[in-house]
């Protein structure tokens, strides 16, 4: 038997990504690990209820998650380092707004426009339910058939015991390519 280590948050590595809002004529922006797919058609982020950011999404119900590759890993920490409410983070990121009015990080590799529809709330959190309005990806990660070529599209990971930043690594295989053992098919 494994060792029973107790109640841990211990889903790691996930994605990490910086969410972003409308706040009056500027974005805001917050790195978030916890993220979460709900079904096919729901996205799940969750944050602190005393976030700056919450309000911001509150009031516009629109929000974007921008994945992080290495190359805005720096900005996208600082973001995580210190609330709206103290300081400006508006300029970290160049920007533009996306069709459902969410703000799009230019260089994030591929960017989902999402729309609240609910928030579900446990203790000091809020978790924003949303559809997906919109899927920005960089054409450099798009296949010859418009699919999101995940070889060259690296998102960092992150896992929380540790608080580290972590790599993709290689492909294993096809999804339900594997024979189960001793089968003859
Ligand atoms: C690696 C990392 C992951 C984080 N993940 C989350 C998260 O999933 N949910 C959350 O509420 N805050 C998370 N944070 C904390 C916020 O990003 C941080 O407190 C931020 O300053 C809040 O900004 P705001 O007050 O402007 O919204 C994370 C921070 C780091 C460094």
């Amino acid at each position: 038997m494994k060792k029973n280590i107790g109640s841990k948050l211990a889903l790691y590595p996930m994605p990490i990504t910086v969410v972003g809002a409308i706040n009056g004529d500027k974005p805001t922006w917050t790195l978030v690990g916890h993220i979460g797919i709900i079904g096919h058609d729901r996205v799940m982020v969750s944050l602190a209820a005393r976030h700056f950011i919450n309000e911001k999404i509150k009031e516009t119900k629109k929000l974007s998650i921008n994945l992080v590759d290495e190359r805005i890993l720096p900005q996208a920490d600082y973001v995580g380092s210190v609330s709206g409410g103290k300081m400006d983070k508006s300029d970290v990121f160049a920007y533009e707004v996306g069709d459902a009015g969410a703000p799009v990080i230019t260089d994030a590799p591929l960017t989902l426009e999402c729309s609240v529809l609910d928030v579900y709330e446990t203790p000091n959190f809020e978790s924003f339910i949303c559809t997906i309005d919109n899927t920005y990806v960089a054409e450099e990660h798009l296949d010859a058939n418009g699919k999101i070529n995940y070889n060259t599209l690296k998102p960092v990971l992150f896992e929380f015991p540790t608080y580290q930043y972590l790599k993709t690594g290689e492909v294993l295989g096809k999804c339900l390519s594997f024979k189960r053992k001793g089968s003859e098919e």
